[in-house]
């Protein structure tokens, strides 16, 4: 298997240092704020997996509509003349989605090498194993990190025409406008033959939205304060999970879906015997997931250089999957 490490930081000493220094000015701002890419451990991992499976979470069903349903679409968009080209897939995870898309460029023949990137190293190792034991033929890079930097790494590797991915609405993690500074950004390393596929969970009935972050069965506050946890275990924390409560929002009129973690009662938490003092009701901004109109998506093409290519949706129009050109 080839498993590349974080460039910048080789070792897994400078991920923990870079945890615990985005984690400390997070909670030395006001206000409190905490990176959502913290979420993926191995707990986190397992509770995203639960998350995907709830009726409740739409997203990725949808996605998978498309994946399953409209693969050739895809390929005719991605793989114009089924030309050899490298699959970058920013954010892969578990990759049940682009497992449709691979199994399908394998039938056809076309030659590719599949770069997944991902934060987690835990999901990278179980999806090397699912694909090669699945697709003994396939070639494959796993790429673990941050994917602002794997991107340049993957694309050093790469002296061919490249085709990114960046599915699940992934993006929506962003502010709109972190989200246009990383579609510049993107667009600064790729070529014009490439391609980009986007995926944007688009705005719906708000009720729709808002249920499939705030489900009556707490997973997604467990998969909030699961951070907590993950403080507490890796940067020696002490947060007593009880004294914090999941809150949930949407907004219609921005398409920001928001989640917040409220402390309960005025106190203090150290880490590592650093102290953090909490008010009463204070809360920690914990994830952004942008719902976006197809306005949006089109100017943020617009702004960051590229050409829309082609959309695909779902059969409901829920979602989208927008395959970008540099311009
Ligand atoms: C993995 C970022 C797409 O924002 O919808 C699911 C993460 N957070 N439920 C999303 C998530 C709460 C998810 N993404």
């Amino acid at each position: 298997m080839n498993v590349q490490l974080d460039p910048q930081s080789k070792t897994a000493k400078n991920a923990v240092d870079q945890f615990r220094s985005d984690i400390l000015n997070g909670l030395s701002n006001t206000p409190k704020k905490l990176s959502s890419k913290y979420f993926y451990d191995k707990i986190g991992d397992h509770l995203f997996q639960k998350i995907m499976a709830m009726p409740s979470y739409y997203l990725t069903r949808c996605e998978l509509d498309i994946f399953k349903n409209k693969t050739d679409e895809l390929i005719d968009l991605l793989i114009p003349g089924d030309e050899p080209f490298d699959l970058i897939e920013l954010g892969a995870g578990d990759a049940m989605k682009s497992t449709y898309l691979l199994e399908q460029l394998i039938r056809k023949g076309i030659n590719f090498t599949y770069m997944p990137i991902d934060i987690s190293g835990n999901i990278l190792s179980i999806l090397h194993q699912k694909l090669s034991s699945q697709f003994p033929e396939i070639k494959i890079t796993c790429l673990e990190g941050d994917y602002f930097e794997m991107l340049q790494k993957a694309a050093s590797l790469s002296d061919r025409r490249k085709v990114v991915l960046f599915l699940g609405s992934n993006i929506g993690n962003m502010t709109l406008e972190e989200a246009e500074g990383f579609c510049l950004h993107l667009n600064k390393n790729l070529s014009p033959k490439d391609r980009v596929l986007i995926g944007f969970d688009l705005m719906k009935n708000p009720h729709i939205i808002l249920e499939a972050y705030n489900d009556k069965e707490g997973i997604t506050a467990s998969f909030n304060l699961n951070l907590l946890t993950r403080i507490n275990n890796e940067l020696g924390g002490n947060f007593d999970l009880k004294q914090f409560q999941h809150y949930q929002t949407y907004d219609p009129v921005s398409g920001a879906c928001r989640s917040f973690l409220i402390s309960l009662i005025s106190q203090e938490v150290t880490i590592d015997n650093i102290r953090i003092s909490f008010e009463e009701n204070e809360w920690i901004d914990m994830e952004i997931s942008q719902k976006f109109s197809s306005e949006k998506i089109m100017d943020l093409a617009q702004q960051s250089g590229f050409a829309i290519a082609g959309t695909i949706n779902d059969s409901k129009k829920w979602f989208v999957d927008s395959v970008w050109q540099v311009k």
